[in-house]
């Protein structure tokens, strides 16, 4: 069986003869991949940046975007019937007695750094035909999500931070933990940030998109088409930008750059939150002037939050928001998915600048 893999050692990416894989546990199930989606942290990985292959193994299976079907199922797999479509969660606990967040079940949380992510760090992704896992690590996904349930993990990204920012609200009694009313600015106009702008907009905030394409770009018409705002930030630097806008209550950052993102925080008014989710590669330090950012968080009673996915929670609250996007916006979700690749030629896609929004590779889609 043919799979993507990077072996770091040697500096190669490409396709390699993985060994088929097979049930052992009771409560494993055998999936077969459809389709898997490519993101900045693959890229990374192929730039040899990032990424481990398994204890004891020269090559990492690339890929952790996921959408696969039940093969078959172990006899204590639970309820996972051939057909069944499923994302698995990426990220895996790690062994140590005492990391409370990953004996809690939240790995996401992992104290250690012991914990291992599929097809990022000491385990194989799922480039590749067939894959097996544990049950327990599998989400349900509804055959009505078949076409697009690949954006379920990238999806995690926004419902993670929409989880984690609800925490943060309640510390103004007066508003309590709901979204709605909030106007919220993305940040970033790939897939993290389109995604974010549209389990916000679910969530009933006024949302404002801030993205360097120009006015003309397509993502102007997606935000249209979501009921929320599109500004270039083409032609004009972040403090120009910002006040404008009016009061901003929480900004999404998902541009994994520094620069842009330190901007945004220091143009950010009274009470707001400000969600991490990018991460940038290894550059020079940003030119921010750390005085005046921090008088302004304390000030400003901000909170500066990082987060990364996701725990089951926001698995299940990734499917169950595509599904609500699906019924509002359908043609507005399948225009994420803008580049195609087969396994064979997926290298490329990992190795170039493909353009468009969210690139993905045809496995064994239906
Ligand atoms: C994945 C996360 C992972 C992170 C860091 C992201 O692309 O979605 O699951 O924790 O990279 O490795």
């Amino acid at each position: 069986m043919k799979a993507l893999a990077v072996t770091p050692a040697l500096r190669l990416i490409g396709l390699v003869d993985h060994l088929e894989p097979a049930l052992r546990a009771p409560d494993d199930v055998l999936l077969r991949v459809l389709r898997v989606g490519v993101c900045g942290t693959d890229r990374e990985i192929c730039a040899f940046d990032y990424g481990t292959p398994p204890a004891g193994e020269g090559y990492l299976v690339l890929g952790h975007e996921s959408l696969a079907e039940v093969v078959s199922a172990g006899p204590e797999a639970g309820g996972f019937a051939p057909g069944q479509l499923v994302v698995p969660m990426v990220r895996r606990p790690c062994a140590d007695p005492a990391c409370d967040a990953c004996r809690a079940g939240r790995q996401d949380f992992c104290v250690t750094g012991g914990y291992v992510e599929r097809g990022i760090k000491g385990a194989h992704g799922f480039m590749t035909a067939r894959v097996v896992d544990a049950a327990r690590w599998l989400v349900p996904v509804p055959a009505e999500l078949r076409d697009v349930g690949v954006l379920v993990e990238p999806l995690t990204i926004a419902e993670k931070a929409l989880l984690e920012v609800r925490r943060m609200l309640d510390r103004m009694p007066w508003r309590g933990e709901d979204l709605a009313g909030l106007h919220a600015v993305v940040l970033g106009g790939g897939p993290v940030g389109l995604l974010g702008a549209m389990a916000l907009r679910v969530a009933g905030c006024r949302v404002t998109l801030v993205s360097r394409q120009g006015a003309a770009d397509v993502r102007a018409g997606l935000l249209e088409s979501i009921g929320g705002s599109y500004v270039s930030s083409a032609d004009t630097p972040l403090a120009t930008l910002f006040p404008p806008l009016g009061r901003v209550d929480l900004v999404y950052e998902a541009v994994g750059a520094e620069a842009p993102a330190f901007e945004a925080l220091a143009a950010l008014g009274p009470n707001a939150l400000f969600v991490f989710t990018g991460v940038p590669g290894r550059r020079g330090a940003p030119d921010v002037d750390g005085g005046v950012l921090m008088r302004s968080v304390v000030l400003n009673n901000q909170v500066v939050l990082g987060t990364v996915n996701a725990g089951r929670d926001a698995y299940e609250a990734a499917v169950a928001d595509l599904g609500r996007f699906m019924a509002l916006w359908p043609d507005a979700v399948r225009a994420l998915i803008t580049n195609r690749f087969p396994l064979a030629g997926a290298r490329e896609a990992l190795v170039t600048r493909v353009g468009g929004i969210k690139t993905v590779v045809e496995i064994g889609a239906a």
